[in-house]
């Protein structure tokens, strides 16, 4: 087994192991890998669906997304698309997925099915570091405080691509949860700075301004670079993140006479996480 690093944040390309191979064993040591790196990425691996699917069930019970809706042959699949002539795509922005539901999503395990010559790479920031790194009077301010996440910061992610489909029925109100602004890791222990931009509204328990200004300061915070790494896509690649310890953003510079033009597809996964505490 090789493991090259990304950056000296997070991150490591995993090359000799094979993700056709969903024995506990394997996982076991994908696993040991993820919680030490936060992301991981394994080029050159053709895996079908089922294969996806079974290596996906040793983290535990998969995830249907509330808002957008699966494969028609395996619902637990949601196929990330940006079509050729679209600017935008699905995830571009510095979040994690679903922190608005009670018990957000563990960990993703998402292939690349198509990928385009240059643009659509995705970052990643290490929420412990930023935890570690955060100036010490905001610590103190929001050190036992819990914040509001709600799903309305999702509206865009689901009218506004044209290659993707909603659920028929779809209920904003109740998504909206609040989280301890500083949770610890189920497994490592460690400590995480909790909140994204996308789907984190208010802190409770501070006057909306302050509150406000200082939410500002933390997202601003967890986008300095030096706490992230950038992969660059190849196809049948696939990728698994800790969703409890990263933020990721996928970079939408699909520009004309560059980016854009070409289809950006993608095959997700999501595990059920626990609620943060
Ligand atoms: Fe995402």
């Amino acid at each position: 087994m090789e493991v090259k690093l990304l950056s000296g944040a997070l991150g490591a390309e995993i090359s000799e192991i094979d993700l056709k191979d969903s024995s506990k064993e394997n996982y076991k040591k994908i696993n040991k890998l993820l919680l030490e790196h936060k992301v991981i990425f394994f080029r050159n691996q053709d895996i079908s669906h089922e294969e996806q699917i079974a290596l996906a069930q040793n983290w535990g019970p998969l995830e249907n997304h509330a808002y957008v809706k699966g494969l028609d042959k395996h619902p637990e699949i949601v196929r990330i698309v940006k079509t050729k002539e679209e600017k935008n795509q699905w995830g571009e922005n510095w979040h994690t997925d679903v922190s608005y539901n009670v018990k957000p999503t563990k960990a993703v395990i998402l292939k690349s099915i198509k990928i385009p010559p240059v643009g659509g790479d995705t970052c990643f920031s290490n929420m412990e570091l930023a935890w570690e790194t955060l100036d010490e009077n905001i610590k103190e301010k929001i050190k036992d405080k819990k914040a509001i996440h709600s799903s309305l910061g999702a509206e865009f992610f689901i009218d506004n691509y044209k290659g993707m489909t909603g659920h028929k029925e779809r209920n904003y109100d109740e998504y909206s949860n609040e989280h301890p602004i500083v949770r610890t890791h189920p497994e490592t222990g460690k400590k995480i700075l909790y909140v994204n931009w996308t789907y984190t509204k208010q802190i409770i328990g501070l006057k909306k301004e302050e509150g406000d200004e200082i939410l500002k300061k933390i997202f601003e915070h967890q986008a300095r670079l030096d706490l992230t790494c950038r992969f660059n896509w190849t196809e049948n690649t696939v990728a698994i993140w800790d969703n409890r310890s990263v933020l990721h953003y996928a970079i939408a510079d699909f520009y004309p006479g560059r980016g854009l033009g070409h289809e950006r597809i993608m095959d997700r996964i999501a595990i059920e996480g626990d609620q943060p505490h």
